[in-house]
Formats: C-alpha cells, sequence, structure tokens
C-alpha cells in the first residue's frame, strides 16, 4: 500500500514536472524556466517554502550567499529528496557570489562554502550578484570552480552591455546566463537582445516587481480574461518572451499560483500591451 501510494506520487511529480519547458543553456544543460525566487527568506520559512515548491513541482531554486539561506534551502531539498519527492538531478540550484571586496581565490571559497551550506557535490549554476569591484577577477574563481567540475554552469547577474563586455574580454568560458531585473515595467528589451545575440539566456528576477505589479490595473484586467491572476500574468509574459522567471513567495498558496502559468496564453495585443508598460 506504502509502495502504491509512493509511486503515485512519483508519477504525479512527473507529469507536473513535465509541464515545465526549460531553456538549453550553450553547455548543454537544461534550466527550468521558472523557479523560485528565496531572497529575504529565511530560517523556517524558507526551508517550508522550499519544500512546497518541490511538492508543487518546481524543479529550479534560486538563491545566494547573501541571502544568509543557504543552509535552510539545503535542508527543504533534502528533506524532499530524502521523502522520494525528486532526485538531486532532478532539480536545478542557482546560487551567486558576493562581489563586495571578493577575487578569484574568494569567489572559489565562497563557492565551496556554498557547496558546503546546501549539502550538495555540484551546482547547476553560479552568478557574479553584481558588477562590483573587479568582477572580471570575480568571475576567473567562476571559471575555476568549472573546472573542477563544482560548478555545471557560470554566469553573471545585473551585468549590462558595457559589463557583459568588458568580463569577455577576460572570459574563457562564457557567462551562460545573465540574471537580471525584470518586470512589465522594465522590459530590458536592449539588454534581453544583446545577450540572445551572445548566446546568453536570461532570468529575469523580481517578475513581480518585489510584490508592486500584484494591484496593477492592466494585469488585473488582462488576467481577468484568462481566470488569471496579476502574478500570473507578468509570470506568463516572462516565459512567453524565452526568459527564465523566479518568483518569490513563502506562501503556499501564492508559490502554488505562480506555478500555474502553463495552461494559458497571451494574445499578442496582450503581450504588446505589457511591453509598452510604464514605471
Ligand atoms: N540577482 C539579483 O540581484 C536579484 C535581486 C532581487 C531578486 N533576485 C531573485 O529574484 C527573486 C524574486 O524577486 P523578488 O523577491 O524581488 O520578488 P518578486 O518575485 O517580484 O515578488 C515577491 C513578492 O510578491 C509576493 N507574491 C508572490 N506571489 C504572489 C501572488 N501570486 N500573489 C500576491 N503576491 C505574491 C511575495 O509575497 P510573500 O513572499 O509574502 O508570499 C513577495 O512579497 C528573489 O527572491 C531572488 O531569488 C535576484
Amino acid at each position: 500500500m506504502r509502495v502504491l501510494g509512493l509511486l503515485s506520487l512519483a508519477m504525479a511529480v512527473c507529469c507536473i514536472s513535465a509541464k515545465v519547458p526549460s531553456i538549453k543553456l550553450y553547455t548543454g544543460y537544461e534550466m527550468p524556466q521558472i523557479g523560485l525566487g528565496t531572497w529575504q527568506a529565511k530560517g523556517d520559512s524558507v526551508r517550508q517554502a522550499v519544500k512546497d515548491a518541490l511538492e508543487i513541482g518546481y524543479r529550479h531554486i534560486d538563491t545566494a550567499f547573501i541571502y544568509g539561506n543557504e543552509k535552510e534551502v539545503g535542508e527543504g531539498i533534502h528533506q524532499q529528496i530524502q521523502k522520494g519527492v525528486l532526485k538531486r538531478e532532478d532539480l536545478f540550484i542557482t546560487t551567486k557570489v558576493w562581489p563586495d571586496g571578493c577575487n578569484r581565490q574568494k569567489a572559489l571559497e565562497m563557492i565551496k562554502h556554498s557547496l558546503k551550506e546546501l549539502n550538495v557535490t555540484y551546482l547547476d549554476l553560479v552568478l557574479v550578484h553584481f558588477p562590483h569591484d573587479d568582477y572580471a577577477n570575480t568571475y576567473q574563481g567562476l571559471e575555476d570552480a568549472y573546472n573542477q567540475k563544482l560548478v555545471r554552469s557560470i554566469g553573471i547577474s545585473n551585468f549590462m552591455k558595457s559589463h557583459i563586455d568588458h568580463v569577455l574580454k577576460t572570459a574563457k568560458v562564457k557567462p551562460a546566463v545573465n540574471q537580471i531585473n525584470i518586470h512589465p515595467t522594465l522590459n530590458q528589451d536592449e539588454t534581453v537582445a544583446y545577450c540572445n545575440k551572445l548566446g546568453i539566456a536570461v532570468t529575469g528576477y523580481s517578475p513581480l516587481g518585489t510584490g508592486s505589479m500584484i494591484k496593477d490595473p492592466t494585469l488585473t484586467s488582462i488576467g481577468a480574461k484568462h481566470h488569471k491572476s496579476s502574478a500570473q500574468v507578468a509570470i506568463r509574459w516572462q516565459i512567453e518572451r524565452n526568459l527564465i522567471t523566479i518568483p518569490k513567495s513563502v506562501n503556499k498558496k501564492y508559490i502554488k499560483e505562480d506555478f500555474e502559468v502553463f495552461d494559458f496564453k497571451l494574445t499578442a495585443d496582450e503581450i504588446k500591451t505589457i511591453n509598452n508598460m510604464k514605471a
């Protein structure tokens, strides 16, 4: 009976996950288009949010050294692996190196610290969090981790064209992903186009404008036509732009709602309206 129960749980999870499209990085790895954001989520609440997300079907978690929650994120992941909800290899984990006062050697140390906190043998993606201080040198620490197979793909975050050009002057391993702030009133068209041209995938962070988009009347009225919420419209807009998106919530109801964005499509006119939204 217990075996049957576990079997049906595994089948349900597999079916839910199969609905989630992914973006193939140039490194060959698949990155699920939706992940759970964890900024400003700590302790029991982030551990539970990660557990809820994995049960709902998320297979991508976004954290960072500076969030101070890698240990609890790792605990949430391992509790669900032990329960049979997923295997490590089914999951895509992103973390980020904090660049202030960092350098090549410190970046590698920070990655080893993240591996320990998350209690995993490899990370799927590590990013330089911001283009601060000597970020090209910090990026070389990520390349060292990549060459040592501690990390499957490496990348950058908050990098605009000039920062990308600067890092590419010395990079031996091209960034696979650039994670930047994208939401309906900040479409980042230019940087997205530049990254696309270079074969760098783009993750849009703060897809709900850190909550500020929830009450937006344009998104709410588009959502009403599809029986969806403003949050679901903002997330779907990123999916339809072939971006990766990482909404954050510690509330199970919202975590589930934010994941239910693969059963509707925005029309071309609706996408145009959202593209033209102003702050
Ligand atoms: N690379 C970077 O520099 C950088 C910077 C910022 C963020 N990020 C990443 O991007 C992730 C997401 O960005 P974010 O944390 O700024 O915020 P966000 O995802 O844009 O919005 C999160 C806020 O919206 C609320 N929310 C979520 N789903 C909702 C729903 N369906 N209905 C109503 N409210 C909802 C959340 O509430 P509750 O939490 O109370 O449930 C929270 O207050 C971060 O967590 C982090 O992983 C990266």
